[in-house]
This record gives C-alpha cells, sequence and structure tokens, in this order.
C-alpha cells in the first residue's frame, strides 16, 4: 500500500492541466466515490494495527495534496487570458449606455421648434445682469422691496448687479438692439433666493416671448398663444385668460390651459379645476417700450413668459421638480424615446 500511495503522489506532483475538463477527469480519479482514495480507505482494514497510524497519514497527506493541486490549478485556469477569452462570446451585442436628452431640453427644444415655425426667433442674453435690464427698463418702480419681490440673488459688492430673476432682461436687450418688427423667443436660466422644495427651487428655466411691430393687438397675442397650447399640449387643447399685474406689460394676464392629464374633467394635477396655469403674458407696457428707445406711439407689441420647469412637470406627469437636478440615470433614462 505505502509503495502504490508513493506513486500516486509522484502522479499528484507531476500533474498538469490546460483545461477544467482534464482536472475534472484527475477529481474524478483520485476524489470519486469509486476513485483512488476512497479506494485507499476501503482498503484501510486489510493495514497490521501497528502500521495503520503512520498508513493513515499517508493516506490523508495524497488527499490533502491532490485537493491542493485541484484548487491551484483551477485558480490558475480561471485567471489566464487564454481561458478568460474562451469563456467570452464575442458574438453577444455590446452593452453600450445610450445617452438621452435630459427632459428640460426635450420640452426647450419642442417650445423653440413650435414658435420658430411661425417666424419667431432665438435670442439670448446674459445670466448675470444689471438692475437696468432686470428691473429699471421693465418698469419695475424704483424702491427696493419691488426687487426683492423676486427673491433676488444680488452680488454683493454691487447692488447693481444680480443674477437674473426672469429672462424678461432679454425682451430688453433685443429691443435695444433691434428694430421692429421684432419676434423673438429666449429661453435661458434664472436664479431666485428661494429655499429648494418639490414645487420651488434656486435656478430653473423660462422661456420669453416678444413680438413688437405696427398695429399687434390683445387678438394677436390670444392667437399666437392658442396655437402654441394646441401644439405643444395637442389639438383639442383649450385656453383662458385671467387678468393679472406685471410691471412690464398693460393690461397683464395669466393663462390657463385644459388639464392635459384629465381632459378637463378635475383630478389632483388641476386640483379639480380642470384649468392648470402655463404662463404670464400681456401688451408691452409703453413705458419699457421707450426704456428701449421704441416709438410707442407707433409700436405695439405683446410679450410672455413661462416656465420649462413647470410645462415639463406638466407633459410628463412629473411631480418633483428636484428631479431635474439630481442626474439620477434612472430618472434620465426614461426620456431616451423622447429623441
Ligand atoms: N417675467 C415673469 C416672471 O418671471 C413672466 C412674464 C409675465 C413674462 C408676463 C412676460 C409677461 O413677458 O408679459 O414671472
Amino acid at each position: 500500500m505505502k509503495t502504490k500511495i508513493e506513486e500516486y503522489l509522484k502522479e499528484v506532483d507531476c500533474f498538469k492541466a490546460d483545461s477544467i475538463e482534464k482536472l475534472e477527469e484527475f477529481r474524478i480519479k483520485f476524489l470519486s466515490k469509486k476513485g483512488l482514495i476512497p479506494g485507499l480507505f476501503a482498503d484501510f482494514k486489510n493495514v497490521a494495527p501497528e502500521e495503520r497510524k503512520e498508513m493513515g497519514q499517508f493516506i490523508n497527506k495524497l488527499k490533502n495534496q491532490v485537493q491542493e493541486k485541484i484548487v491551484n490549478i483551477k485558480e490558475s485556469l480561471e485567471t489566464s487570458p487564454d481561458t478568460a477569452s474562451k469563456q467570452l462570446d464575442l458574438s453577444l451585442p455590446a452593452h453600450a449606455q445610450l445617452g438621452s436628452r435630459h427632459p428640460l431640453s426635450i420640452v426647450r427644444n419642442d417650445i423653440i421648434d413650435i414658435f420658430s415655425r411661425i417666424g419667431f426667433t432665438v435670442s439670448e442674453g446674459p445670466e448675470i445682469e444689471d438692475d437696468f435690464h432686470n428691473f429699471t427698463a421693465l418698469n419695475f418702480p424704483p424702491d427696493p422691496p419691488a426687487r426683492d419681490m423676486q427673491d433676488t440673488f444680488f452680488i454683493e459688492k454691487d447692488p447693481d448687479i444680480a443674477l437674473r430673476t426672469h429672462t424678461s432682461s432679454v425682451q430688453v436687450r433685443v429691443m435695444e438692439t433691434t428694430l421692429p418688427p421684432i419676434r423673438t423667443i429666449s429661453p435661458g436660466r434664472v436664479f431666485r433666493n428661494e429655499a429648494i422644495s418639490a414645487r420651488a427651487h434656486c435656478i430653473f428655466h423660462q422661456v420669453e416671448g416678444l413680438y413688437v411691430d405696427t398695429n399687434v393687438s390683445f387678438a394677436d397675442l390670444k392667437q399666437t398663444l392658442f396655437y402654441f397650447a394646441k401644439e405643444l399640449f395637442g389639438e383639442g387643447t383649450k385656453i383662458r385668460f385671467r387678468p393679472s399685474y406685471f410691471p412690464f406689460t398693460e393690461p397683464s394676464a395669466e393663462m390657463d390651459v385644459s388639464c392635459n392629464i384629465c381632459g378637463g374633467k378635475g383630478c389632483n394635477v388641476c386640483k379639480y379645476t380642470g384649468w392648470v396655469e402655463i404662463l404670464g403674458c400681456g401688451m408691452v407696457d409703453p413705458n419699457v417700450l421707450e426704456s428701449c428707445k421704441i416709438d410707442s406711439k407707433k409700436y405695439t407689441g405683446f410679450a410672455f413668459g413661462m416656465g420649462i420647469e413647470r410645462i415639463t412637470m406638466l407633459k410628463y406627469q412629473i411631480n418633483d421638480l428636484r428631479l431635474f437636478f439630481e442626474n439620477d440615470l434612472k430618472f434620465l433614462e426614461q426620456f431616451k424615446a423622447s429623441y
């Protein structure tokens, strides 16, 4: 028995395997129920009592070496680049992480598309504005509370400079530099010193619209915004205007659209009124035209401004504004199909 075991030990020592299959054959040969090692244990009863201790240790040594060999070879087979590449299925399609547009970009682009079809250009202005463009030229009264009403972020050292609180400032910049007729929309980021919650954020996005020409009337404003609402929310969409107040328009109004979620029947999005507010608008106040050196006796105009977050929330039934800024892939990936 001893010589047999010595032979086996040599065999184990010299054993090499270049595949899992060969290693498995080796395991079966030594360790399976009918394998060599269980065979040795079965023969153990024939060993003379005085040799049993030594023989027992000898068989165990063989068993340990076989097990060790198997573990070592298995490890090296698994980590060798050769087997790794054999296990790789190169015909599988690649797992590509395709990007998607941010929902706010999708809606902003939709809005730009809709207005560009009726002749509106796109204009932009700076995010850091002076008091004149953000407030004074827009007919805000000169006292500070009017500026504070918009929760303005001022630049500490210079109270004349602030982060723009609305894209209406771009109106002023366009009117200063362009002769009517003017037809433009101005998408962009705006900033207000508000606590962040599901319904408010200190950074958000607006689109401002401006139309200045001879004989522009409130009827033009209504028709333009009616067209816009139908294009954005669908053919059956209704609109209504409620009187409102903005320093830069007279008369001013807020426009509601019929709730696109319940179709006007009433649901928790429209608070069971059937209507949701989407923008502010009005006829450009003659003072604003004059501040921008446009003759208010010759020209009239309308303006409107809307929040992109609000419209996106309505369109996609998103109930927390913070989701737009967190860049959570689980949220963003849902907009892959949109474009
Ligand atoms: N600037 C306003 C705001 O931030 C929105 C607005 C209302 C813009 C009426 C307009 C307008 O051009 O006519 O709340």
